[in-house]
């Protein structure tokens, strides 16, 4: 295909302590189906990297699997390494609430510079701490908390992946990646419907909104 999705899924979620984070159950949907259904409509081949043990315990998913690895970063490279597609979006199976328009809208910027993020601008002060006290007040002006889908055109992640494994970098996200490697990253205004579950805090949130989401 020419254009793939690919979703880490192989995290242990060990801070919402609930047992692997994909399998958890939103609405009557788990997460990595909801990503799963999101993404299908706009990519010829949809690949999830889940750990071991993990897709005995799934529904029948319309996507093909692949063995996970100890970091998010291990999981996206061996995604990486089993497709062929031209465009590759990457998404976390932990942000269920992806809308139709933010997907064509990040396929579409990924042919600036080959690289394009969902992110949002900062409404909150920021600040650095040290030991639970307020050490510097950040900037606020010109900061993003970056989200994900991320899309990136295959060879240049794919690059950037094989640099960092090399040279020992790593990365939160495949945009970090890019970044480091000299790359320019185009950023796309997300959604907060598109926030993380990562805390049992999020997933209340994330229960409480499914009723209401349609997409
Ligand atoms: O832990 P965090 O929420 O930042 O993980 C982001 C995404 O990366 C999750 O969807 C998680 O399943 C995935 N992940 C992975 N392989 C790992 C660790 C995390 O695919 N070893």
């Amino acid at each position: 295909g020419r254009r793939a999705a690919l979703i880490p899924a192989a995290g242990s979620g060990e801070r919402l302590g609930l047992g692997p984070k994909a399998l958890v159950e939103v609405g009557g949907l788990t997460l990595l189906e909801r990503a799963v259904r999101a993404l299908s409509p706009h990519v010829d081949e949809v690949l999830v990297a889940l750990a071991p043990g993990m897709e005995r315990a799934l529904p029948p998913l319309n996507a093909r699997t692949v063995l996970g690895g100890s970091s998010r970063q291990e999981s996206v490279l061996n995604l990486l390494r089993a497709t062929e597609a031209e465009v590759v979006l990457v998404h976390d199976a932990a942000r269920p609430f992806l809308g139709a328009a933010l997907v064509e809208g990040l396929l579409e910027a990924v042919h600036e510079t080959g690289a394009a993020t969902a992110a949002l601008p900062c409404a909150d002060t920021l600040v650095r701490a040290h030991g639970g006290r307020w050490a510097a007040l950040v900037d606020r002006e010109n900061t993003w908390a970056v989200q994900t889908p991320q899309v990136f055109s295959r060879e240049l992640l794919l690059a950037a992946h094989e640099r960092a494994l090399r040279e020992g970098w790593s990365a939160t996200d495949d945009a970090g990646l890019i970044v480091r490697a000299g790359g320019e990253v185009r950023l796309v205004p997300g959604d907060a419907r598109l926030f993380k579950v990562t805390t049992p805090g999020d997933l209340a949130l994330a229960r409480a909104f499914a009723g209401t989401w349609d997409g």
